[in-house]
């Protein structure tokens, strides 16, 4: 895969570290990841239109900080992460939801197809976004849409380590063209959606919409 340097910093410090995520999830559920977490959500629901009848994938969902604020304007929604602690939070948390599923799995293992796919800072962890947006879209119902949220260009001070951040955040130029060749006819970047402080430093989200 070849990367235009203009457009990302492209950082490779190994593979997906799991037994760091296992060791966070007690501990993941700060106030200020349930802040962020409830805002891409809003923008979410401002941006696609939800209903009852969709049926939702979270990839890398973590204990579910994106699900709850949605769970109860669609269908059904299936949370997938690589890491059984992060999902045993969520079964417990999420027990009482007829409507939630989960699997220890990742994203590229998915078979099913979905009406929405989103996810929340999954995917500067994952190496090859040309691959990963084709399979999104591959993942798709006719006319689905995928909604995922992640930092914007950052210096690479937001993870106080590199092991297993393989982007320093996403340029829009970038995205636009990755989606765009991968198959998705409307691809769209709103910007600053949520700004995480950390540091005295700040780090914007973004949330990236695409239809099929
Ligand atoms: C930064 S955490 C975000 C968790 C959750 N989405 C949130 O916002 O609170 C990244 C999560 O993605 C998961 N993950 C990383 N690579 C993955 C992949 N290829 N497929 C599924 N999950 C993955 C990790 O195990 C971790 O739980």
């Amino acid at each position: 895969m070849v990367f235009n340097a203009c457009t990302i910093t492209k950082v490779q410090l190994g593979g997906y570290n799991m037994s760091n995520f296992n060791e966070r999830a007690k501990d993941w559920d700060t106030e200020s990841k349930i802040e962020r977490s409830n805002a891409i959500a809003r923008s979410i629901k401002n941006n696609i239109k939800l209903d009852e009848n969709m049926n939702i994938l979270d990839f890398g969902c973590g204990t579910g900080l994106l699900i709850f604020p949605l769970i109860e304007k669609v269908g059904a929604v299936h949370g997938i992460d690589l890491s059984p602690n992060m999902l045993d939070i969520l079964k417990e948390k999420g027990k009482d939801y007829k409507n939630l599923t989960t699997e220890l799995t990742g994203i590229f293992e998915i078979t099913s197809t979905f009406d929405l796919i989103m996810s929340s800072m999954v995917m500067h962890h994952i190496e090859d976004i040309t691959k990963l947006a084709k399979k999104l879209y591959d993942s798709l119902n006719p006319n689905g849409v995928i909604a995922i949220a992640d930092l914007m260009k950052e210096d690479g001070s937001f993870h106080g380590s590199l092991d297993g951040i393989y982007f320093l955040g996403f340029s829009n130029d970038f995205l636009e063209e990755i989606f765009k060749d991968a198959g998705f006819k409307e691809v769209k970047i709103v910007e600053n959606i949520f700004i995480i402080e950390k540091n005295e430093k700040k780090y914007p989200l973004f949330l990236l919409i695409g239809k099929k």
